[in-house]
């Protein structure tokens, strides 16, 4: 049933999850400037990024257990919000997390289906309209690029993607430790990664997420799209994305010719 989502600036979101309050609220969040904002559209690999995020500020020890605490509570609260006004002069640092599109339609639309709190929909085609549309919680995922996209040369910003972050997670935890200016050793950064894995997550979802461990902790791959993709849909999309971010800075670090094609 629609009343399940509420409609706040344009954008939809889950009565269960926000509130106008919230977001409201959120408008004059005061960021202090050692904060770290973590923005992703939902599932691009938001919980995956956040307890990297963690492990590393937690292994680096520049934060006291009490200052640890409080900084994950407000990137959970902003996490919420896709349309933070960057520029803050108290937010230190952003870091924009990217997903291919193709997949992450399909992540959501199965997250859709089985989150209680979220409209279910009768069938594929319908939810990829709707996607393609803008008009799911939080708002459309190409808009929220093109959104993002404006801040793209920003020094505070820096863009990982998901489809880096599995090819070599090592790899991309150094370029956030670098950005972040924290630094681990070697046997740190693999302690992390193994911990941070998809297998080593999904196993420890029932602690960490409850009942919705296994919504959250799907596949973890990259490539689902090709399951349910028709011919048509694919066109569709991949004109979308380029009208919307073709040729972009954004658009290459996606690697869309790579992944979606
Ligand atoms: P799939 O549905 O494709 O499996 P979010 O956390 O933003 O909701 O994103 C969820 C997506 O990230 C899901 O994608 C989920 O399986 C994937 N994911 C979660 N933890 C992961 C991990 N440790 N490694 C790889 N993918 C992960």
């Amino acid at each position: 049933p629609e009343d399940l989502l509420f409609s706040y600036d344009g954008i939809l979101y889950p009565a269960a999850l926000s509130s106008p309050e919230t977001l409201e609220a959120l408008k004059s969040f005061e960021t202090r400037s050692n904060d770290v904002i973590l923005a992703g559209y939902p599932k691009t690999g938001t919980n995956w990024l956040e307890e990297m995020v963690r492990e590393i500020e937690s292994t680096d020890a520049k934060y006291t257990e009490e200052e640890m605490k409080e900084r994950i509570n407000a990137e959970k609260e902003l996490q919420m919000f896709p349309r933070l006004e960057f520029g803050d002069p108290g937010v230190f640092e952003i870091l924009l997390l990217l997903r291919n599109p193709k997949d992450t339609a399909v992540s959501y639309y199965h997250f859709y289906n089985n989150m209680p709190v979220l409209p279910s929909f009768a069938t594929w085609d319908e939810y990829f309209a709707a996607f393609m549309s803008g008009k799911l919680a939080w708002g459309s995922y190409f808009d929220h690029l093109m959104e993002w996209n404006r801040y793209i040369d920003h020094e505070r910003m820096m863009m990982i993607s998901y489809e880096e972050l599995k090819e070599n997670p090592v790899l991309g935890m150094k370029k956030i430790a670098a950005f972040f200016g924290f630094s681990l050793s070697e046997e740190e950064f693999s302690r992390i990664a193994k911990k941070t894995s998809f297998q080593a997550m999904k196993e420890k979802s029932k602690e960490t997420h409850g009942k919705f461990g296994d919504i959250l902790f799907r596949k973890g791959v990259v490539g689902s799209w090709r399951d349910l993709f028709s011919e048509a849909q694919n066109e569709e999309m991949d004109q979308k994305f380029e009208e919307c971010i073709g040729g972009t800075i954004l658009a290459m670090k996606i690697k869309y010719d790579v992944y979606c094609k």
